[in-house]
């Protein structure tokens, strides 16, 4: 799959509704790809769930026997992204699986922070409180990210808009600093053009608009403040996606060694791996992580999913057609999953965690991207809370 298409397909489908003001509020669900794009785009917008599939499930999920978590422990942590209406359904699932969270949506700056003086902590709290509750250990997510850069935000002089941006990573490093390991303080601010280094406004990005890059480190020092003075130790992560292909991994190093360079603390980089079937090949992912722990940094997998369709064509906008998730897809899907692990875990002493970005095959952002209504199978639970092969797949994964 090629990410960097959906992403700045997104980037300008959500510059271009800013810039018009025509971003619907409320809308019902989308029916093309463009409407789904500019409704998750949309700061205000609630999370995407009415895209998803109509629920199958009769009552909460039952409680795993052995805990997936439990056969990485020594390896690293597993996490799961998660939405707060979720948590009723899977309040013994989650914990008797995961021993990590990341919030689905719910601390990006647009969703916490929508006004200036006005924060939305409910939804987010929500999610910390389970995590408190249950012994999970937190990834915030995520300071800055152009897609939940609010307006109030980017409004100003470039010194008018880091000081704004000091309060928010303040407030919220804060306030969940005693639940969570690691923030992703920027995400995705990598131009996936050629010849760009950074992402600008033309392919979404307010904040550059605002402060050319100089946002970036001042993120950085913020919230190496932040923790500072939380007296927790949070590592702080560049994340984005596409680190597996060459181009987009050596832009993103240049960048972290010259934050460094300038004794700006940066601990880490997440790739998101929003994978599929055949890309990127075991040897790809090695060779990025290796280069990353080379340069000195921490490694996580941040956003993990496998989709059922690797023929997608991002340039050329041609997808593949449905296909349904027969048994032979269930086994090639384990065997992927599994060989995916094995590179994990034989790289588990540079690994800090690895989150599935998602619980259940039917709470995919998959589902509407890139094609609203095309069912995607990217998870290890099906629809009714059932572990996948894949899933099983994964205690057959052994330390090498
Ligand atoms: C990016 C973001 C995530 C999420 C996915 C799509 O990867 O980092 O928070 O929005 O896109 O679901």
């Amino acid at each position: 799959m090629k990410a960097s298409s959906i992403h700045s397909s997104l980037a300008l489908l959500a510059l271009a509704a800013m810039v018009n003001g025509c971003v619907p509020k409320s809308t019902p669900p989308p029916s093309s790809q463009s409407e789904a794009a500019a409704l998750q785009a949309d700061p205000a917008a609630p999370p995407p769930t009415a895209q998803y599939k109509p629920v199958k499930r009769t009552g909460p999920a039952a409680a795993m026997e052995k805990s997936l978590a439990g056969h990485f422990a020594d390896q690293f942590t597993l996490g799961v992204a998660m939405e707060p209406h979720y948590l009723s359904d899977w309040a013994q699932l989650i914990p008797s699986t995961f021993n990590r969270m990341t919030a689905e949506n719910a601390m990006k700056c647009a969703r916490i922070h929508p006004a200036e003086d006005k924060y939305n902590y409910e939804p987010a709290d929500q999610l910390a409180n389970f995590a408190r509750e249950h012994n999970l250990v937190m990834t915030g997510h995520a300071l800055v990210w152009h897609q939940e850069t609010p307006p109030w935000l980017v409004q100003g002089s470039p010194a008018d808009v880091s000081k704004k941006l000091k309060a928010h990573i303040d407030t919220v490093v804060a306030r969940y600093a005693d639940v969570t390991d690691n923030w992703d303080v920027v995400n995705e601010v990598i131009s996936d053009k050629a010849d760009k280094m950074y992402r600008e406004g033309d392919e979404g990005s307010s904040m550059f608009a605002a402060m050319k890059e100089q946002y970036i480190a001042d993120a950085f020092k913020y919230a190496a403040a932040a923790v500072k003075a939380s007296g927790k130790t949070i590592d702080l992560y560049y994340n984005d996606y596409n680190l597996a292909k060459a181009d987009k991994r050596e832009k993103t190093l240049k960048m972290a060694k010259e934050l460094r360079a300038k004794g700006v603390r940066i601990d880490g980089i997440g790739e998101q791996a929003h994978w599929n079937m055949t890309w990127p090949s075991p040897a790809e992912i090695q060779t990025m992580i290796d280069d990353f722990v080379k340069a000195g940094f921490k490694v996580k997998i941040s956003e993990l999913d496998i989709s059922v369709y690797p023929k997608d064509d991002w340039d050329k906008k041609v997808w593949e057609p449905e296909r349904p998730f027969d048994d032979a897809l269930a086994q090639a899907q384990a065997t992927r999953y599994k060989e995916i692990f094995e590179v994990f875990v034989k790289n588990a002493e540079h690994i800090t965690s690895v989150t599935l970005w998602g619980l259940t095959d039917d709470r995919t952002w998959l589902d509407f991207m890139p094609v609203q209504g095309r069912n995607n199978y990217p998870l290890l639970f099906n629809d009714l809370d059932q572990p996948k092969p894949a899933y099983f797949a994964l205690f057959d994964v052994k330390k090498p």
